[in-house]
């Protein structure tokens, strides 16, 4: 007699901020729709986080370096090796700890910087479904590099090249920074090794919508069963139908919320810049200053993420001269809420896949200084595709420099050549939502992902 379980999805993430909370705001999805989750991430990342998620069940398998992660390993290299060799025998302890609790797993969402994890899951004969964290004009870039088909980066700084699935042309200074900067060829190794196992799994899930990247995931649709799920953000923000979905995601960093909605309150309708580099960017000292001075120059208020470990690169005496009705500096906040806030005019931002798309289903218009990363793809998207924004030119050294700044800004929010921008950012925002509300793109997606489950399981 065959016993019939409830669909069950074991979500591996590679332990960074940025990876886990897009894979934590699916599975809510999945869980919406009766399939079991259980998420797990690694001992050393656990142990970082300021508070955990209550509506998912959390088991920790291990990356070899229990109490510090990655910064306990000598290289990255020696870090990858020992996670895929412990992480295969925790992940695999897991499965058959769940089995024999009678729960057992039918499928692995994974992050495909892992992609060991497709051996494990075929061990079990489980399905596994490879969850793309950055969008699918970025994984076109790396999946080229990974063939070999376009040498990259172009030999000319100014040269445009044509990537094929992308009618768009773009330059040396809209590729992904891992691509053109040598020093950093063993994080384009792990980029470009995400796809050294897809052949193999079952699904390729995108955080992005179809309706942002049509033709690039009309393209990649041929060679892998890609299904886009996003927007990856809290149903709150978007269609609501996830019933209190209060949970906002995992962090490492604790947020000033008071402090930054009490002053919010205080500012007029789209009136506020509303800046910050997310989790990682390690902005340097001289574009801290060239920041600090054209936010302070502008005519607009300016609300201003600045991390603790970046605070001392902040010009001299500037946080005691800032008065608090031109300025709020803090060393986190709550983004959605801050987003969504009516009085937010625009976001200055490092274009991290994560805050674009937040700022999308927000409809804030941007003003991108990417820093590095997908970064400046993101912001080639922001500005000539979806034209919800504008990039911030930087100098021969590298630096954007506080006029552009200035500049920007006042296109941004108040200039009639920004106007078209911001109808576009509404246009947006209306797409997001309808796309992850009952029969949109992603939600239709979703739905198919879930009947798989589903059948498997009886
Ligand atoms: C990293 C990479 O930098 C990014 O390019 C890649 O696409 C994903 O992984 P990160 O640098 O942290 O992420 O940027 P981003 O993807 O934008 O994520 C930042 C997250 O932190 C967002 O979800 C944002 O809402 C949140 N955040 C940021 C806060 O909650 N509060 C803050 O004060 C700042």
């Amino acid at each position: 007699m065959s016993t019939s379980h409830k669909a069950h999805c074991l979500i591996l993430p590679y332990p960074l901020q940025g990876h886990i909370n897009p894979m934590l705001q699916f599975s809510k999805r999945l869980q919406s729709k009766r399939v079991e989750i259980t998420i797990a991430p690694t001992k050393s990342f656990l142990k970082k986080m300021k508070e955990l998620p209550t509506s998912v069940s959390i088991e920790a398998i291990s990356d070899g370096y229990d109490d510090g992660g990655i910064d306990q390993a000598k290289t990255y290299e020696a870090y990858l090796t020992r996670f895929k060799e412990v992480g295969s025998d925790t992940l695999s302890r897991l499965i058959q700890k769940l089995e024999n609790s009678g729960c057992p797993v039918n499928c692995i969402v994974y992050d495909p910087f892992l992609p060991w994890v497709v051996e494990v899951a075929k061990k079990f004969g489980l399905i596994s479904a490879a969850f793309f964290t950055q969008n699918c004009t970025v994984d076109n870039i790396y999946y080229h590099v990974h063939k070999g088909v376009i040498k990259l980066p172009p030999t000319q700084h100014d040269e445009k090249i044509l990537i094929p699935g992308f009618s768009c042309p773009i330059e040396a200074s809209d590729v992904p920074t891992f691509v053109i900067n040598h020093e950093a060829e063993r994080i384009l190794q792990v980029l470009v090794n995400q796809f050294s196992n897809l052949d193999k799994v079952d699904w390729v899930l995108i955080n992005s919508f179809y309706e942002l990247e049509k033709e690039v995931i009309d393209w990649m649709s041929k060679i892998y069963p890609i299904k886009t799920i996003g927007p990856t953000i809290p149903s709150m923000y978007l269609d609501k139908r996830l019933h209190d979905d209060k949970e906002y995601g995992l962090s490492i960093f604790k947020p000033m919320t008071n402090e930054c909605l009490n002053w919010l309150n205080h500012q007029p309708i789209s009136s506020v810049v509303y800046v910050s580099f997310g989790s990682l960017a390690i902005v340097e000292a001289e574009q801290m200053e060239e920041l600090a001075w054209g936010l302070k120059n502008s005519n607009n208020n300016f609300l201003w993420v600045v991390r603790s470990t970046e605070e001392s690169k902040l010009p001299k005496n500037f946080l005691e001269e800032l008065t608090i009705e031109k300025g709020l500096v803090v060393s986190w906040c709550p983004q959605l809420q801050v987003l969504e806030h009516e009085s937010i005019g625009c976001f200055l931002t490092h274009c991290g896949w994560n805050s674009t798309l937040e700022s999308i289903s927000l409809g804030v218009p941007m003003v991108a200084i990417p820093q590095w990363t997908d970064q400046p793809t993101n912001a080639k998207l922001v500005k000539d595709v979806w034209e919800i924004g504008v990039r911030a030119k930087q100098d021969e050294k590298g630096i954007v420099r506080r006029e552009a700044i200035e500049e920007c800004i006042k296109l941004v929010m108040e200039e009639e050549k920004g106007k078209l921008i911001r109808e576009n950012a509404k246009k947006w925002k209306e797409l997001a939502r309808n796309v992850v509300d009952e029969g949109g793109s992603s939600d239709k997606n979703i739905e198919e992902f879930v009947s798989k489950l589903v059948t498997i399981s009886q």
